[in-house]
């Protein structure tokens, strides 16, 4: 290891995190009693224009009024470039900052973005006397923020999570696709053919650096990698599969835009139970191999070390963190 010690944020489940418009707040009860172990009120990208004010009236209500102490509740503000992000700030965390946990800070381009969202939340917290300390997520969507995201991620002690927003990445790197995460058959490799002159059409993941630099980054500062959104909820199948691949990379999370998306985010962010037994024999095996001397060992006809074992041990951690 490093010299360097990486802080870990505060522990919290985040399997699933459930997108609901403050707009709607017939959604809102519901919400609080699903399986989603964060939901997010939305006063940004899914609130129009006129609702606004609204909406941030409706998130302040519903935040007092309900009991939301046995589940974690974050509220998205709108932008930095926006007439509206200063009075999100100032109302929510004014009037119902001592039942929020998280603000989320949508399309966050640099660390001073962050900093000044820190000064303010901290001034308002010690004006209000609230002792929340309430902690950020935020959406790394556009090209600048992917560019600046070791600055970004370092920013505030208050930083918990890093989400990989990819809709507006998308749009912010122009990209060409127009569907909401998930596959796109024009990002592909066409292989050389063959013997019998047979080629075939290999679909990539052309999500995949992205994916992995919030990974790697939030990873380096302590934080939790969130995957975004999947926009096509009649898709279960694919959900599943963008899920299992965010999963796989190292993501602890995935957004549900819709209520049906929960089970598949908490089911896909929890390591099966074959995969727990296989991390529970490399750790017997190597147990073995060290008391015989060994720092290596053959297990099933393969190479296992100390990294097994660190690899076996963050998997049954991450289990027994959420027990
Ligand atoms: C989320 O905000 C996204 O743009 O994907
Ligand atoms: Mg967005």
């Amino acid at each position: 290891m490093s010299f360097v010690e990486v802080r870990e944020t505060r522990a919290r489940m985040n399997r699933s995190e459930l997108a609901v418009p403050g707009s709607q707040p017939r959604f809102f009860e519901k919400a609080l009693k699903s399986a989603a172990d964060v939901v997010f009120l939305d006063l940004e990208d899914s609130v129009a224009v006129d609702q606004k004010a609204q909406a941030r009236r409706n998130i302040i209500e519903v935040l007092n009024d309900l009991d939301w102490s046995g589940k974690t509740v974050s509220v998205r503000i709108n932008g930095l470039d926006t007439p509206y992000m200063y009075r999100d700030v100032v109302d929510v965390v004014e009037r119902a900052g001592q039942a929020l946990d998280l603000i989320m800070i949508p399309k966050v381009g640099k660390a001073s973005d962050v900093y000044a969202l820190d000064m303010l939340v901290t001034q308002i917290e010690q004006a209000m006397g609230h002792s929340r300390g309430i902690g950020f997520e935020l959406i790394i969507e556009t090209a600048l923020g992917m560019q600046n995201l070791p600055e970004i991620a370092a920013a505030s002690q208050r930083i918990e999570s890093l989400h990989f927003g990819v809709a507006d990445y998308a749009a912010s790197t122009r990209a060409r696709t127009t569907g909401i995460g998930g596959a796109n058959r024009d990002y592909a490799m066409l292989t050389d053919a063959d013997e019998n002159r047979n080629r075939s059409w290999h679909w990539n993941d052309m999500w995949h650096y992205a994916s992995s630099r919030i990974v790697v980054t939030a990873r380096a500062n302590g934080l939790r990698p969130i995957d975004g959104p999947f926009g096509d909820f009649s898709d279960a199948q694919g959900f599943a599969a963008a899920a299992g691949r965010a999963a796989s990379l190292g993501f602890e999370g995935k957004w549900a835009i819709h209520p049906s998306q929960i089970a598949l985010a908490n089911t896909a962010m929890s390591p099966t139970e074959a995969e727990l037994a296989q991390a529970r024999r490399i750790l017997e095996a190597m147990k073995a191999a060290e008391r015989e001397g060994r720092g290596a060992a053959t297990l099933d006809g393969k190479l296992i070390d100390y990294a097994s074992i660190r690899q076996a041990q963050a998997m049954i951690d991450k289990v027994d963190s959420s027990a």
